[in-house]
Order: structure tokens, then C-alpha cells, then sequence
């Protein structure tokens, strides 16, 4: 299968509703396959929380009717904020040749409360929620462990908010595209669940993206070279390790032997950072360091812009945004454009191949994606 056409809306807070930016993001994405919509064969749609937030559960029948190919089959797929790589996954199996896969969130019209349940609404509310771990707290008490653990430090974390944040300068279409930030600024900002501060925290963002699939290779074409899916345990209880996402693993390594590549064989990265801690147990997990040595390699600039393996260019969830069904979908956007050598000012040299890494809830499900050039 290969991506021939992406779209993305500026992610951040926006007075477009849902609907909207579904269609912008699925708009662009056609003008860029060159194709409309009678040339579609089903549509997928990613979306999390459009019930309580936007009182739609059945976007995929509105997107169908936005564009006025009514007939088709279309779907809207859910599975937490790795909805867009589950979209990508599931479409990619089914019979259809062109295919149009969307993701689209609208939270900021939402109030903070109501948003932290809704989100919870993707973790264990059997046994984690009953202690009061809703997600910053889950994340934080991960942070805990992996410093314990391996001697990770706060400026660890900082370095990713700060790479994220930096590299979002050089992207128009982040939520944080316009705010300068400051290793000082992250330093002094607010504790949000301790030892996570607001700038380790992906913020809450409205926005959509869309990728074509088709089966034949036109113009620019970029091909998914692996597509992998995996799950854990939803409870952060049941789990013998916190430092470590098994659903990251497993998916990974059956992304990789389909792939027929190595960690060390990527040009760039786009992993799931919905705050920093995630983005060092994803770098652990996907194989690109051994356990412990995350937080040294993004400290020493490997993994910034032109560093040995560049992770998030665009800014990933922290800086570039993370509409929850969106927010998967993005990330094969950027490595497509990246591969296709189109990323701009955040353009990674000689980018061949790229690997998306969307996990759902606190480590429950993950989606690993491998794209090559060509
Ligand atoms: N990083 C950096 N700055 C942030 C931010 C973030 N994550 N979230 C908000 N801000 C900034 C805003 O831009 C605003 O700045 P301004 O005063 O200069 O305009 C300021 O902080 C206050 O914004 P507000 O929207 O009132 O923040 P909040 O206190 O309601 O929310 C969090 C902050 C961290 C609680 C919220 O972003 C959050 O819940 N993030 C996690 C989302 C999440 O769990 N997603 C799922 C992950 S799997």
C-alpha cells in the first residue's frame, strides 16, 4: 500500500468545528493524490472523544456526505489516541484500493475537568482510576520508576520539551509553531503531577489530518513498508514493568522483520511524546538505545533536527499539538512529507525511511508504521 496524498489543518485551538476540519484536512489530502472523491472506495475516520465533546459519534457517515460520495463504505474507527494508527491499520487490510483515511479532534471549546475525563476515558477505570491515575499521573508515576530505575533525570526531560518545542518553530502548522521557549521557561513551569511539569505535558489541541491509500504506486508515492498493531495490559497494575511499553515492543518488532529493516536502519522518527517521559520509553522500546540510555542521547542532540536519528521534527505531540484522532494520522502526514524531501525549514537529509510510533491510553495499545521512499 502506498500513501499518495496527505492533508493537515494547523493543529492548536481553532474556531473551525469537527466537521470542518475533517473535510480540510480530507480536501488537501485529495488535491495532493490528484483525485476526488468518486474516486474513493471507502473512507476511514479516527476519532476519540467527538461524542462527549462535539455530540457526533458518526462522523464517518458526515465526512462521507462532505464530500458527496455517498455509496461507499466508510468507518469510524477508535482505539484511544492511537485511533489514526489503528484507522491506518485496519484500511490497509481491508479489499479497497483507494482509500481516504481522516483523523479529527475538537477539545478546546472543552473545559479542563471535562477534558481529563474524557480522556480518562481511554484508561483502567477499574483499578488505576480508583487510585486517582488519571493520565498526567499515570505518565508521572512511569517518570518515578524510570528515574529509580536508571538514574533519568529532570533535565532529561526538559531536553525533550525543549527539542519538540524548538523543531515546532520550523513547522506553521503546530499548536506551538509561534511560542519561543526557554530551557528556563521549562525549568519554572508549573508542577502538574509531580515530577511532570506543564511543559512535559502534550497540550490540548484541536485539529485534523488525512493520508490517500492506494494500492498502485503513483507520482510521489510514498510505500508502507510495515504495519503493525499490539496490546497490553490496560491496568498500569497488572503490568511487572513501568518503564517499558510491551504493546510498543511487540508491535515494533513485527513492524521491523515485515520491514526488513533495524532501529538502526531509520532516517527519522515520529513517536508518541504525549509527555516527555513517553518519548524516552519509546526510543528504549522501538530499539534505538538500550534501556536507561534514552535521556543521554537526546541530552548529547542525537535525536534533534541534525542529529544521528532526528525524532519528532515537526514537535510531536508536545509542541506540534495532539487532537486525539488526529494525532496518529499526523505523524505518517510528516514522515511522508519528509520522505518525499518536502518538509521545509524542518526538512531531515536524506530521509529514506521513517517510523510512526501512536500508542493508546497509557501503554494499552500501539501502532508502529514503517514508510520508504519510493
Ligand atoms: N505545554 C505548554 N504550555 C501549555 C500546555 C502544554 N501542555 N498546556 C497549556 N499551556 C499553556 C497555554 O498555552 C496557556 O498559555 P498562555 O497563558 O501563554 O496563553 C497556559 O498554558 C494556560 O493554558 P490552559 O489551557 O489554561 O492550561 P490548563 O492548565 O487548562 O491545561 C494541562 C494544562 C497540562 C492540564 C493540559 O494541557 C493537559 O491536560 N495536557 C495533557 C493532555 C493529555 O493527557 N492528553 C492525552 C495524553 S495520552
Amino acid at each position: 500500500m502506498f500513501i499518495t496524498g496527505i492533508g493537515k489543518t494547523k493543529f492548536g485551538v481553532s474556531e473551525s468545528p469537527l466537521h470542518e476540519m475533517a473535510y480540510e484536512a480530507a480536501a488537501q489530502a485529495l488535491h495532493d493524490a490528484d483525485m476526488t472523491p468518486k474516486d474513493l472506495q471507502a473512507v476511514y475516520v479516527s476519532n476519540f472523544v467527538g461524542g462527549p465533546d462535539a455530540r457526533q459519534l458518526h462522523l464517518n457517515a458526515v465526512l462521507v456526505s462532505l464530500l458527496q460520495c455517498e455509496g461507499i463504505p466508510a468507518f469510524r474507527t477508535e482505539a484511544a489516541c492511537a485511533a489514526g494508527g489503528s484507522a491506518v491499520f485496519q484500511a490497509i487490510r481491508s479489499p479497497y484500493d483507494n482509500i481516504l483515511v481522516v483523523g479529527a479532534e475538537k477539545m478546546t471549546t472543552t473545559s479542563a475537568k471535562q477534558n481529563s475525563m474524557h480522556i480518562g476515558f481511554a484508561g483502567d477505570r477499574l483499578l488505576d482510576q480508583k487510585e486517582g491515575l488519571i493520565f498526567p499521573a499515570s505518565y508521572a508515576l512511569i517518570a518515578q520508576q524510570h528515574m529509580m530505575t536508571y538514574g533519568t533525570t529532570l533535565d532529561d526531560l526538559a531536553a525533550v520539551s525543549l527539542k519538540n518545542h524548538v523543531n515546532s518553530q520550523r513547522n506553521p502548522l503546530a499548536h506551538f509553531a509561534h511560542k519561543k521557549v526557554t530551557l528556563e521557561d521549562i525549568r519554572k513551569s508549573p508542577i502538574v503531577c509531580s515530577p511532570l511539569r506543564l511543559f512535559d505535558c502534550s497540550p490540548i489541541s484541536d485539529g485534523a489530518a488525512a493520508v490517500v491509500l492506494t494500492k498502485k504506486k503513483k507520482g510521489n508515492s510514498i510505500s508502507i513498508a510495515a504495519s503493525a498493531m499490539a496490546t497490553d495490559s490496560i491496568s498500569l497494575v497488572q503490568r511487572k514493568n513501568l518503564t517499558s511499553f510491551q504493546a510498543t515492543k511487540r508491535a515494533s518488532e513485527n513492524a521491523y522483520k515485515e520491514a526488513g529493516v533495524q532501529a538502526k536502519d531509520l532516517d527519522v522518527m515520529e513517536v508518541h511524546d504525549c509527555f516527555t517521559i513517553a518519548e524516552l520509553v519509546a526510543m528504549e522500546d522501538l530499539g534505538v538505545c538500550a534501556p536507561g540510555e534514552s535521556g543521554k542521547w537526546v541530552r548529547e542532540g542525537k535525536t534533534a533536527l541534525n542529529g544521528e536519528l532526528p525524532i519528532n521534527p515537526d514537535g510531536g505531540l508536545k509542541a506540534d499539538g495532539h487532537p486525539i484522532g488526529a494525532t496518529g494520522i499526523a505523524q505518517l502526514v510528516e514522515l511522508a512529507a519528509q520522505l518525499r524531501g518536502e518538509a521545509g525549514k524542518r526538512q531531515v537529509k536524506n530521509a529514506e525511511t521513517g517510523l510512526a510510533q501512536n500508542v493508546g491510553g497509557v501503554g494499552g495499545t500501539a501502532a508502529v508504521h514503517i514508510l520508504k521512499k519510493g
